[in-house]
């Protein structure tokens, strides 16, 4: 069966990751803004100011995204250059740059995924309360429509928000990422409530404003427990532990049934107790309004096994298991089991939203960027998911993270997770091994996932497959 016919084979970046532009043509200022200017929070006190200057250099990365022969492109919309300061007044000019960018998309044939909110929250909301005020559901909804209203002749696939786990978690509860606050618990929940409303209130309003059909989704983290061996006791305990309620702010459920069945699940509430806020009863109809797909971002998983009870325990990874440059465990079978998973629990089509690696990257003598262990990671990973896609769950696509080498958040530019070198004081692009393997992957509709990573001629294999 393998992958459809249809498959979208794409790759993903974020506004505030790639754009660079901070301050021009109107733009608001975001979260982001502020927290790369206080000392000590970002790794080497780099920022976004300028990152990979997609602003201007969107036609170069476009054109080399029809190099690699991506069929879909996620990027998400930055809240702040639309609308500077959140609310109110819209800056025309930032919507013509995503005009331009679309269009030009369109003009090559990569289908545009559009994320409404990927972390670069407008700073100005902050001094409304943020996330925390009962009205910022309502905000979200009137920048959602006017994206919509201005990008839908075009646009057909949105998504409200990617991995609120992390935006919510580490910008207001850890404080690791901006911006670096650390409320209490409860707020914390208070404030996921209201996340979770403004996904609800963002659908109606694609719905109700989008000028052509559309299908709309959503991005969270999918946290992916997989089982130690193929038992079924060890499978059964791996489902468990992925929708397992926990205190941290990485779990699923807490996350993802309000918006697939209407409540919050009973684990949680018996779990956080008083800290759960008290809201509207109406609030669960408006987060639940249906949705077309579920975006999977997986990256790492954890294996476990099966008590003696049936219950899972976490396996250590042995001795030297390998790891990504940033300390993340390799893998695989996250894009077997994350897919199957979330789809045996909420019926809804699949895409990968993110999946990838950082690695150790550089320019050699020859001129040319060698990741060979980027291209193993990913052939094992999608491999998987092929296999996946063999067993009957609908997975839609998959979109690499990340097309260019950017801003990696409170890591700066130390890690590296491009398709395309981006050498950051010249902007000079180049593209790694990985994007001419990548391009074959798409030709041959991974096909030449059973090569297992050996480096081939595109040009060769595509007369091979297009003529058979
Ligand atoms: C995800 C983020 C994405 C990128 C990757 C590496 O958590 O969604 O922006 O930073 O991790």
């Amino acid at each position: 069966m393998g992958f459809k016919k249809d498959f979208v084979w794409g790759a993903a970046t974020s506004a505030y990751q790639i754009e660079g532009a901070a301050y021009e043509d109107g733009k608001g200022l975001s979260v982001w803004d502020g927290f790369c200017k206080e000392p000590g929070r970002v790794w080497q006190d780099h920022n976004g100011d300028i990152a990979c200057d997609h602003y201007h250099r969107y036609q170069e990365d476009i054109n080399l995204m029809k190099e690699i022969g991506l069929k879909g492109y996620r990027m998400s919309i930055s809240w702040p250059r639309v609308i500077p300061e959140g609310v109110g007044e819209i800056n025309p000019k930032g919507l013509d740059f995503y005009d331009r960018v679309i269009d030009n998309l369109l003009k090559v044939g990569i289908t545009p995924y559009i994320t409404l909110f990927h972390w670069d929250y407008p700073y100005e909301l902050i001094y409304r309360g943020g996330w925390l005020n009962p009205d910022s559901a309502n905000w979200f909804a009137d920048y959602a429509k006017v994206v919509v209203e201005r990008l839908s002749d075009r646009v057909k696939y949105w998504i409200t928000h990617n991995e609120p786990q992390c935006f919510i978690g580490f910008g207001y509860y850890d404080g690791v990422n901006a911006p670096g606050f650390k409320y209490y618990f409860s707020d914390y929940l208070r404030m996921v409530h209201h996340v979770l409303l403004s996904h609800g209130k963002a659908v109606q309003a694609i719905r109700a404003h989008a000028k052509t059909p559309c299908q709309i989704g959503y991005a969270p983290m999918g946290l992916t427990s997989c089982p130690a061996t193929n038992s079924p006791t060890d499978i059964e305990a791996a489902r468990q532990a992925t929708f397992n309620i926990t205190k941290h702010f990485f779990n699923n459920i807490w996350w993802d049934d309000p918006i697939f069945f209407g409540r919050y699940p009973e684990s949680g509430l018996k779990l956080y107790g008083d800290a759960v806020p008290n809201f509207p009863a109406d609030d669960l109809k408006i987060i639940s309004q249906p949705i077309d797909f579920l975006g999977l971002n997986i990256y790492q998983a954890q294996k476990v096994r099966a008590d003696q009870n049936g219950n899972p325990v976490d396996v250590p990874g042995q001795t030297g298991y390998p790891m990504t440059a940033f300390r993340w465990v390799v893998e695989p079978s996250a894009t077997y089991w994350g897919p199957r998973f979330f789809a045996e629990r909420y019926h809804v089509p699949i895409y990968i939203t993110e999946n990838g690696m950082s690695n150790i990257d550089w320019v050699s003598l020859d001129g040319k960027v060698h990741d060979p262990q980027r291209i193993d990671f990913l052939n094992r990973f999608l491999l998987e998911l092929e296999k996946a896609c063999d067993d009957g769950v609908d997975i839609r696509g998959y979109f690499q993270w990340s097309l260019l080498d950017n801003f990696e958040w409170a890591d700066g530019y130390k890690e590296r997770f491009g398709l395309i070198y981006v050498d950051y004081p010249t902007q000079r692009r180049i593209l790694k091994d990985s994007a001419y393997w990548y391009r074959d992957v798409i030709v041959t509709n991974g096909a030449s996932l059973q090569n297992n990573g050996a480096a081939v001629n595109a040009a060769f294999r595509f007369e091979r497959y297009a003529s058979g």
